[in-house]
């Protein structure tokens, strides 16, 4: 059977990077091909070129068997190749029918005005197809990253691709959204589409692939089928080494002073009484469903939003926390979970990045910069979390997803914080990072600071926490130590709603 796609010794350098060396891709109908590798290892690229983004500069690229040159965003459309980018590309200010639309509007009779009806129409008429309930008039910005997500899914079939490439799709989506998106994917294969799916998550591609294809420093390492290949051979091959698994925490902390005490925290219905303490030396592991209410909490404590009540002690003394400079000013750093928005400056280099927000560290007397003292604190940082650039002076908008949030973890290093909140700390990390990433919060740990890590992913959290704390909607429902915590009781505290006494009660004092 002649392939859909058939990508061959492909290469493509950028200045000073050699992202692509012969690398290789097969697809065919009806399958879904996972693309693996570290972050950096060329699989966005690689795509990129496909979809007319970037242009190869040798190598070769068949559709059916026949050779092609992929010119542009809009030739590669034309031969039915849809991406949805890593970075979501909707504009926000327009509606759902007009960013699947842009550029190529249905026209009214006349031929001179965009018939808006027909584009709702044909839009809703998608929606239907992938039974998505989705209204075409609503604002982008109005929608969450997940429905965004659908709504960029929804655009690249509206093309009717025949190719269908998603760039680390589910990065922001909730287990239920995750269900939503692998249902449209059978879907498509079902119908014959052949679809490339890069992920970092190692369950994800069981679930959902049919073959999987390696990538290393841009290099093809091979493809292999799913089903009767296991993890540690793919890890194996996309990694190169073996990885050390490190043991379960030491039982360290519990004596510590208590760094930070929170007391009775409450904001609108999304914090309800919320109490916790996490002493010097230890990690503690905030667990819940999304949406359970960990991101708000951690926000509230950081003084990114504002608090209803509660109390906020650091190293047994009570302070007010109004601003994010005031808590950093009391030492409690906060790693968001929106790394793009909240983190960095794109356009600027990456050690400039690092140090950005503890300049005041870098000055002698006060406002002279040293910069022999940035390029070092840079380079330190640049090798202990393996970010790979081809110097500390590249532009951060020109690496590599994985790469950019390693810098936002840099830079909270810089920063001497001794109670640092880390929300999804490992999301879009790929495995070999992901270790890195787990031996530095140890280390931290260990250092004597206190941490909060907020995961997604239960064995992350049982394999760091030396106490875990759950949340479901808005409140504390457990506390777990490292010794009793399983993935089942932590899914029992997780899902573990109020009983609906005092509620009935208010509503029967209503009715009276
Ligand atoms: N426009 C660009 N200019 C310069 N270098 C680039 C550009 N785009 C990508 N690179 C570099 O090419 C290499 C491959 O990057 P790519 O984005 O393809 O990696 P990736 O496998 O998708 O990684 P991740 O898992 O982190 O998303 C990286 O070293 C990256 O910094
Ligand atoms: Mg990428």
């Amino acid at each position: 059977m002649t392939p859909l796609v058939a990508i061959t010794h492909l290469c493509k350098s950028f200045p000073g990077v050699r992202a692509l060396h012969n690398a290789r891709l097969e697809i065919v109908a009806g399958e879904v091909h996972a693309l693996m590798g570290e972050n950096g290892a060329g699989k966005s690229t690689l795509m990129k070129i496909l979809a007319g983004v970037y242009q190869k500069d040798s190598g070769e690229i068949c559709i059916d068997g026949q050779p092609v040159e992929i010119a542009s965003p809009r030739a590669a459309q034309a031969l039915g190749i849809g991406i949805i980018h890593q970075e979501l590309n909707l504009m926000g200010h327009l509606s759902v029918a007009q960013n699947i639309f842009i550029g190529r509007e249905p026209l009214g009779r006349m031929g001179l005005f965009i018939d808006t009806d027909k584009m709702a129409r044909d839009t809703a008429a998608i929606f239907e197809r992938l039974h998505l309930s989705l209204e075409p008039h609503t604002l982008v910005s109005d929608l969450t990253v997940a429905r965004q997500q659908m709504v960029e899914i929804a655009k690249a079939l509206s093309f009717d691709s025949r190719v269908l490439i998603m760039d680390e799709p589910t990065a922001a989506l909730n287990n239920a959204e995750i269900d939503d998106l692998f249902r449209i994917i059978g879907q498509l294969k079902r119908h014959g589409v052949g679809i490339v799916y890069i992920s970092h998550k190692m369950d994800e591609l069981k679930r959902i692939s049919d073959r999987v294809t390696v990538m290393r420093d841009g290099q093809y390492i091979g493809t292999v089928p799913t089903a009767t290949t296991s993890m540690d051979t793919i890890i194996g091959m996309m990694v190169g080494r073996a990885l050390l698994e490190d043991e379960r925490p030491p039982q360290a902390g519990q004596g510590g002073e208590a760094l930070l005490e929170v007391r009775g925290l409450n904001r609108g219905r999304s914090i309800k009484n919320v109490s916790f303490t996490v002493r010097r030396g230890e990690i503690l592991g905030f667990a819940g469903l999304m949406g359970a209410g960990r991101t708000e909490v951690a926000r509230a404590v950081f003084g990114a939003d504002k608090k209803d009540s509660g109390e906020i002690w650091v190293k047994g003394r009570r302070v007010e926390v109004g601003s994010p400079a005031d808590a950093v000013e009391h030492g409690i750093g906060y790693l968001s979970e929106d790394r793009k928005h909240f983190g960095l400056a794109t356009g600027m280099d990456v050690q400039t990045n690092i140090v950005m927000t503890s300049l005041r560290r870098f000055l002698s007397f006060g406002f002279l910069l040293k910069p022999a003292a940035i390029q070092g604190a840079a380079a330190k940082l640049i090798a202990q979390l393996g970010i790979r650039t081809p110097s500390a002076l590249q532009k951060v908008a020109l690496l590599s997803g994985g790469n950019q949030q390693k810098i936002v973890i840099a830079k909270w290093l810089v920063r001497d914080c001794d109670i640092l909140f880390f929300d999804e700390p490992t999301r879009g990390i790929d495995v070999g990072a992901k270790s890195e990433i787990y031996k530095l919060l140890n280390a931290l740990a260990a250092q004597g600071r206190a941490i909060v890590m907020i995961s997604s992913e239960l064995p992350e959290v049982l394999r760091l926490s030396h106490r875990i704390v759950v949340m479901c909607e808005g409140r504390v429902t457990g506390e777990l130590s490292a010794r009793d915590a399983t993935q089942e009781k932590i899914m029992q505290l997780a899902t573990r709603r109020e009983a609906p006494a005092a509620a009935s009660g208010a509503v029967a004092a209503a009715a009276f």
